[in-house]
């Protein structure tokens, strides 16, 4: 007998629940802006290097030159892996592991670092995951196509290391620009789940490792960071800007989501979708070569036409992981990388929110209603 619960004010998904404050970002999804620290997306994401936008959230002021010299130098002193991860990378990709996973285990092994253990210096431990992801994800791709890793180069750049430890050339200032923009677009996204799951972990008391490790398994499902790949497979399997509605149509006749599209807080178009689209076309106009942009531009009003035809009243939009897709495919990221890209740059987010939870210092601890019975009798296995 099932009892009928108590409350019947149940809200699964959280909907609507302020569960924290923060100085970190501003997501209006009614008027689709987004702030992050003070600055609109817009005025920022162009024009911050990755490493002002990361400072910008941890000190809530953009940096100095002197500053920002010894914050970069601070960043690049964390690159390198361990024996440990790289062994354990090299297992991973023998297994061939999928590269969020790969990353959230190499993750683990950041606590081998002497100053990551509970309670210690959150400080350090925040610029040991923000300078070793792009080191991660990029020494296991390498393993995953059979190379060897690339050292990192501690005279360049977090973005500029990040593609020269994928390929050992040192990226164009366009494709830097294009990756940077792309970084900090997606840093940070008010109490999106995986943030959501850092700040639950860290309430607890816990180390930075392990929120950021939780936060990585969060953004990895496909209703979160896990769409651009597919997004971007849409594309190319549509081919040709007069094949989209056919193609959407049956997609959506069969019960299907289109991937990039829809969001639970933005109802009009996701500004960093504004942001990134914009960034895709400068690229793509630079590499004279716009056929991609264009098609997707087609397919993407075709996609937003039938949803609002399929799910009236939905107000289903573009959300950043379609141009997501377009840019970092232009910048050559295999889409297999997309995602633990997405990670690259929202690890910076993830580690302010949790110094942010930390100085509030609650424990995050919400209700359930018990729906089970109560008068269960035990039975011996004999009689079950
Ligand atoms: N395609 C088709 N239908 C959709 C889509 C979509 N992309 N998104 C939502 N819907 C429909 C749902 O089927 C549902 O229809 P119903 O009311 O008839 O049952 C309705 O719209 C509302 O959907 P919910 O799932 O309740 O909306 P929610 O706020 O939970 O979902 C989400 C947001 C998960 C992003 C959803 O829009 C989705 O699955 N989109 C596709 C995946 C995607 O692009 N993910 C990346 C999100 S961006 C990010 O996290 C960084």
């Amino acid at each position: 007998m099932l009892v009928e619960p108590l409350n019947p004010v149940i809200n699964p998904g959280l909907e609507g629940v302020i569960a924290a404050q923060t100085r970190l970002s501003s997501v209006d999804g009614q008027a689709g802006e987004l702030i992050i620290a003070g600055f609109p997306l817009e005025e920022l994401a162009e024009r911050a290097t990755f490493e002002e936008t990361v400072y910008l959230l941890w000190y809530d002021t953009l940096p100095t030159a002197a500053q920002l010299e010894s914050f970069q130098a601070a960043l690049a002193a964390y690159r390198s892996l361990s024996e440990t991860a790289l062994t354990l990378l090299r297992g991973a990709a023998q297994a061939r592991v999928p590269v969020m996973d790969a990353l959230r285990m190499a993750a683990s092994t950041l606590s081998l670092q002497p100053s990551s253990t509970l309670g210690a210096d959150s400080g350090q431990n925040a610029l040991a995951v923000v300078a070793a992801f792009p080191t991660i994800v990029a020494a296991y791709w390498r393993l995953l196509t059979g190379q060897e890793p690339i050292p990192p180069r501690s005279d360049l750049s977090h973005a500029t290391n990040y593609l020269y430890m994928l390929t050992g050339q040192v990226p164009s200032p366009e494709r830097v620009r294009g990756l940077e923009t792309y970084l900090n677009t997606v840093v940070d996204h008010g109490l999106n789940a995986s943030t959501f799951a850092a700040r639950v972990i860290i309430a607890t008391q816990s180390d930075m490792i392990s929120a950021i490790v939780g936060a990585i398994g969060a953004l990895k499902g496909p209703l979160h960071g896990g769409a651009p790949g597919p997004a971007l497979d849409m594309v190319f399997e549509i081919g040709q800007a007069d094949q989209a509605e056919a193609y959407l149509r049956a997609k959506l006749e069969r019960g299907e989501r289109l991937m990039g599209f829809g969001h639970r807080i933005y109802k009009v178009r996701d500004p960093r979708a504004e942001v990134l689209s914009a960034a895709a076309e400068r690229f793509y106009q630079a590499d004279g070569n716009l056929a991609l942009y264009e098609l997707a531009k087609a397919v993407e009003h075709t996609a937003v036409d039938l949803l609002a035809e399929f799910k009236p009243g939905r107000k289903l939009q573009t959300n950043v992981e379609f141009y997501t897709a377009l840019l970092l495919h232009g910048l050559d990221l295999p889409t297999e990388l997309f995602t633990p890209t997405f990670a690259i740059g929202r690890v910076g987010g993830w580690t302010a929110h949790c110094f942010e939870q930390q100085a509030l210092g609650r424990l995050i601890r919400p209700q359930s209603v018990y729906a089970g019975p109560k008068d269960r009798q035990w039975l011996t296995v004999e009689w079950r």
